[in-house]
């Protein structure tokens, strides 16, 4: 149906369905899982340049890949073109991502108080000179990622001077920043961006299910779909919508079998990565156990505890006892 290849920079995708770069969710066995379910390609969180530079641990961490989570992308946040730089070079060696991003869009306080992320917004040029430096320093391409501005031309402006900058390719949350997450993603202004620009433009926002996803594409026009809050706990979601769009057929899901075993699947893989003690993974639970019979008492339950075997096995013995 509308499931597309995707090319950003030398990387071809044999689809078009993107994991978003989440703060404290996006980690390396969240991201394999979303991909064993078909998301095409993958983002870390955000990682601060400075941070980085500066050889935090927390921010080395969250760039951690692996030759089986390829191909995916690193998204730096920063707001000083040569620090930014610096940081996308040691980014390119160290973790060698299929692309590099540059988040313009995080409306928290700290990060706009910071003149970051969405803070961006409201300098055109200063984003085309980050975005310049990197695409003229790297052998990386470059991708960016934005929300929308109060006048839509102002919108336009933004991304018109990311892809001058040689960004190859743009995605837009169809949000202001002062609307953090409130109202409905505006399709008809991401497809505006659409229209404006050559490069790929990835569709973002409110991406909940299979109805969603055909919609948003269809009504913007868009390259690919990225999906945020809804793969959280449910990395699921992306066999969902590939099937549908491959097919136009809903798949049958078991919801609390599914989850239950993608969250002991999910463990298994923060084992595996040495993962398990730099994640919340009480917060994690909560979203895998979101909405499931019996949901209620397991959250209580986890509520008293903080070590993470404890947890593990609390999970691990209340899926045995579900299926
Ligand atoms: C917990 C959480 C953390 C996020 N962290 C980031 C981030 O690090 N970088 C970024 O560009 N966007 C971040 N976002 C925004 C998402 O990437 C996405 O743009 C937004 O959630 C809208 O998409 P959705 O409706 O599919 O969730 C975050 C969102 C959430 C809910």
């Amino acid at each position: 149906m509308r499931l597309k290849k995707l090319k950003i920079g030398r990387t071809e995708l044999p689809g078009n369905l993107l994991l978003a770069p989440m703060a404290d969710v996006t980690n390396l066995a969240f991201r394999l899982l979303c991909r064993r379910y078909g998301a095409d390609l993958t983002y870390t969180e955000m990682i601060n340049a400075d941070a980085l530079l500066n050889e935090n641990r927390k921010s080395f961490i969250k760039g951690l890949s692996s030759p089986d989570d390829r191909p995916f992308g690193v998204q730096l946040v920063g707001s000083c073109p040569e620090k930014l730089r610096e940081a996308a070079l040691f980014v390119e060696e160290e973790f060698k991502p299929e692309v590099i991003d540059v988040n313009v869009g995080c409306p928290s306080r700290c990060i706009i108080g910071a003149g970051c992320g969405s803070a961006l917004l409201n300098s055109p040029e200063l984003v085309h000179t980050i975005i310049s430096e990197l695409t003229g320093t790297l052998k990386t391409p470059v991708s960016a990622k934005i929300r929308l501005l109060g006048r839509e031309e102002k919108t336009l402006e933004i991304a018109r001077r990311i892809e001058e900058a040689g960004a190859s390719a743009l995605t837009v949350h169809g949000r202001t920043a002062a609307q953090m997450y409130s109202g409905n993603s505006d399709l008809m202004s991401i497809k505006a961006v659409k229209n404006e620009l050559s490069i790929p433009v990835i569709a973002n926002g409110d991406i909940r299910n299979e109805e969603s996803a055909e919609r948003t594409l269809e009504l913007t026009g868009c390259d690919g779909l990225m999906i945020g809050r809804a793969a959280m706990g449910n990395p699921f979601i992306f066999k969902r919508i590939r099937h549908y769009l491959e097919t136009g057929e809903k798949l049958e899901v078991d919801k609390q079998s599914r989850q239950l075993e993608d969250f002991d699947a999910y463990v298994s893989l923060l084992e595996e990565h040495n993962l398990i003690s730099s994640i919340n993974l009480r917060m994690h639970a909560h979203w895998f156990t979101k909405g499931l019979r019996g949901s209620r008492q397991v959250r209580e339950k986890l509520n008293g505890l903080k070590d993470g075997k404890a947890i593990t096995e609390l999970i691990r013995s209340s899926c045995q006892e579900q299926y």
